[in-house]
């Protein structure tokens, strides 16, 4: 019996190094270790022996199916390892490739524009404040002594907003100017001083001049003895913040229903310095925005008494602004999300 037990061993071992795959390994256990194995098949010979050798046997039996358990742990294990490495030769990756660069996000040229301009007013004492896109035709219009059925409404084509019949008309804001309104009536009789930057939006044709939705920043001050010469001052400074020491202001004037005087502001050309180019059609001056001092209708619509109090006002578009500053041929570049365009700012 021993001999045989040894037979078995032999045997067994030469089948288990021949096992290449798991499904293989377990077939091998079952034939060998199994309940139904060779080996458990053999014990049962065991009662049979003679008492003397029953020992002897029984500890070889023991041996024998702890050596097979441990060769049967060890291909187990190198299968195991050979089944990794294979996964790992098929996955295997170059890590000498050269990576993909992230693309990485930069300003908006209008957003630089507007962050320029807000650093200039706030170091004049000027805060931001936000007011709403949607308006009412009221807020738009009306109280910015727009009166119904004049002209000047049709200076900017406008977007109604669908309303229930009998509601007041709700429209896109077509310019900043509502928001002056708005932060009159929270600081009045307060003086004050406010930056108003956002979206604006005409009917327009779009053009290489003039896109649906544009920005446009809104200056105001309301207090005591404001005068034009204190918005001319303002103006400079900006325009020297904006466009470089030396720029001269040149108000040339003009009309809105919200402001009076009213004028047009234009700064030296700063390409060629103020003696003419292209740029500034050889005039040497480049027309920037609308400004004025507050009508006293508005004025009082915002809470204020204009036997009291005066106040000045503008607004310009950073649109226009960045087109002059960086040479910028078409405003439609702006809102056109072509990469190529945007990743030469900021
Ligand atoms: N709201 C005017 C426009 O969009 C610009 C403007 C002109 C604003 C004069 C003002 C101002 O505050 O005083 O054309």
């Amino acid at each position: 019996m021993l001999e045989d037990l040894n037979e078995l061993e032999a045997q067994a071992v030469r089948a288990l190094a021949n096992a290449a795959n798991a499904a293989e390994l377990a077939e091998w256990k079952g034939a060998y270790l199994g309940k139904q194995g060779a080996l458990t098949r053999m014990s049962k010979g065991l009662g049979a022996l003679p008492p003397e050798q029953r020992r002897d046997v029984g500890a070889k039996f023991n041996a024998v199916r702890q050596k097979l358990e441990q060769a049967f742990g060890e291909a187990d294990a190198r299968l195991k390892r050979a089944a990794r490495m294979d996964k790992l030769e098929a996955e295997q990756i170059d890590v000498t490739l050269p990576g993909r660069a992230p693309s990485v996000g930069r300003l908006h040229p209008s957003t630089i524009v507007i962050r320029n301009v807000i650093e200039t007013f706030a170091e004049m004492g000027f805060q931001v404040w936000d007011s709403p896109e949607v308006e009412t035709d009221e807020f738009n219009f009306g109280l910015l002594n727009f009166p119904h059925d004049h002209p000047a409404r049709d200076m900017q084509d406008t977007f109604y907003v669908e309303t229930p019949p009998g509601a007041p008309p709700v429209v896109l804001r077509t310019h900043t100017s509502p928001g002056q309104i708005h932060a009159m009536r929270r600081y009045a009789p307060e003086p004050l001083r406010v930056l108003l930057p956002g979206k604006c939006y005409r009917m327009e044709q779009v053009t290489a001049r003039s896109e649906m939705m544009f920005h446009q920043f809104e200056f105001l001050m309301v207090g005591r003895n404001v005068t034009m010469g204190d918005l001319k001052g303002t103006l400079h400074g900006m325009a020297e913040r904006l466009f470089g020491q030396g720029t001269q202001v040149r108000l040339r004037p003009s009309y809105f229903p919200f402001t009076e005087p009213s004028a047009e502001l234009d700064v030296t050309c700063f390409l060629c310095g103020g003696k003419g180019c292209r740029i500034c059609k050889y005039s040497g001056w480049l027309e920037i925005g609308g400004c004025g001092m507050v009508h006293p209708n508005v004025l009082r619509n915002g809470g204020y008494d204009p036997a009291e109090f005066s106040g000045f006002a503008g607004g310009f578009g950073p649109e226009r602004i960045g087109i002059l500053k960086y040479g910028i041929d078409d405003i439609r570049w702006f809102f056109s999300g072509d990469e190529r365009f945007l990743q030469q700012f900021g």
